[in-house]
């Protein structure tokens, strides 16, 4: 493999997530500055490097005032030729689409490749070494999901847009004393959901890595009910799942969706109360990066340069402990970061009482019939001291909800 470096391409893989261009600037300026190579942006994921080649040069006046930009110049895509088959619990690939990208990037004078991505483009990064090119990635998800990196960026951005939207569902929730379910993205890790739901005072927060009972969370809304709030927010992790059950998917082509509106049905249901379900979907990775991401991901930018030009290929940077690091591509494609079930954050939402839905603290079912004859009846709640004609509830079944 070479080790002189002239030319590098650049591309963005899988779905986008703010902060991309902020990282091709940052890998443009360094190179350019610091190492005086070349670089070219390739487009459209790997796939641009397929013949013929779709590429553009990238030098500093090309990526003038694209720190605070949304989305990524270059385009993106989560399909395409380089994907893998499972195969007895093994990815195999089909070997073609990367000679013929090796073959055009020898022709391109491309001694290296920086590849921005989340883990199935690294997977893909993974095997470029067997065909004699060299590569290092950039880890980039909103999920929060690389493993090996504490922070990807894109992540922050997401909860901001999450966060906000619960803010702005509290005041409505609260004037309509309803139920508002806000379904986040996230895939099979509940980091959006989790942080989001501590930064914007959820009263619920489900999530992957918990399988809820749905009695559950009618129980806490009632409680909430109980104790004189009229209204619960609910976030609700695409990929969480209850107990007895699977995640629930739009279609059959495996995009998670529709647990947001289960959720909502249910708990309306259950509780006699008014539910509305928000889907933020794509909101989460549109617009621009928050100033965490853009200095993140100048920092990944500037590393994964630094990195080829000390040699390093088949890695990628990752953030640990405040550091830039690097680890291979193999180890943070081989897995994905879920939430401990003992993160110190559930157990400080926990500590806050916001539930997550496998709590064993459901009402008794007097009780519970109670409330829900005060909120049909659209009557205040008597808590059974001096008021006869209503149905005296007791504190004492709501410890714990
Ligand atoms: O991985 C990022 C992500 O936004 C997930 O949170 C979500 O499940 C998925 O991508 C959506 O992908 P698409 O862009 O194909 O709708």
């Amino acid at each position: 493999m070479p080790t002189t470096i002239r030319r590098i391409g650049v591309l963005t893989g899988g779905g986008d997530a703010p902060g991309l261009n902020a990282v091709i600037r940052a890998v443009v300026k360094t190179a350019e500055i610091e190492y005086g190579w070349k670089v070219v942006g390739i487009e459209d994921g790997f796939e641009g490097l397929l013949t013929p080649p779709r590429i553009r040069n990238l030098g500093l006046e090309q990526v003038r005032g694209l720190l605070p930009s949304g989305g990524t110049l270059l385009g993106s895509t989560n399909k395409g030729h380089f994907g893998s088959k499972i195969i007895d619990g093994q990815h195999h690939r089909e070997p073609g689409p990367f000679k013929e990208a090796a073959q055009n990037m020898r022709r391109l004078g491309l001694d290296a490749l920086v590849v921005i991505g989340g883990e199935g483009s690294q997977g893909i990064a993974s095997e470029f070494a067997k065909y004699g090119m060299r590569a290092v990635g950039v880890p980039k998800t909103i999920d929060n999901d690389l493993w090996g990196s504490d922070r990807t960026f894109g992540f922050d951005t997401a909860l901001m847009v999450a966060t906000e939207a619960i803010d702005r569902l509290h005041t409505t929730a609260a004037s309509h004393d309803r139920v508002m379910v806000l379904e986040v993205m996230g895939r099979d890790a509940g980091w959006i959901a989790l942080h989001a739901g501590i930064g914007g005072g959820a009263d619920v927060v489900l999530i992957p890595e918990i399988p809820f009972r749905i009695e559950a969370v009618a129980s806490k809304v009632l409680a909430r009910e109980y104790q004189g709030s009229k209204f619960s927010i609910i976030v609700v992790a695409e990929g969480a799942r209850l107990l007895a059950g699977d995640q629930m998917f739009v279609d059959d082509s495996g995009r998670l969706g529709g647990i947001g509106h289960y959720v909502a049905a249910e708990v309306a249901k259950r509780t006699k109360k008014d539910a509305r379900v928000v889907v933020l979907g794509h909101l989460q990775r549109g617009g621009a990066p928050t100033p965490y991401d853009r200095v993140l991901a100048t920092r990944f930018g500037c590393a994964a340069v630094r990195s080829l030009a000390e040699g390093k290929s088949g890695e990628i940077v990752v953030l640990k402990g405040g550091e830039i690091q690097t680890i291979t591509m193999a180890e943070a494609a081989s897995r994905i970061k879920t939430v401990p079930t003992d993160d110190e954050q559930i157990r400080v939402a926990r500590g806050l009482g916001i539930a997550f839905g496998d709590e064993n603290a459901d009402l008794f079912e007097e009780e519970e019939e109670a409330v829900i004859e005060h909120i049909e009846a659209e009557r205040p709640i008597s808590h059974g001291v001096d008021d006869e004609e209503e149905t005296p509830l007791h504190h004492s079944n709501l410890e714990g909800v």
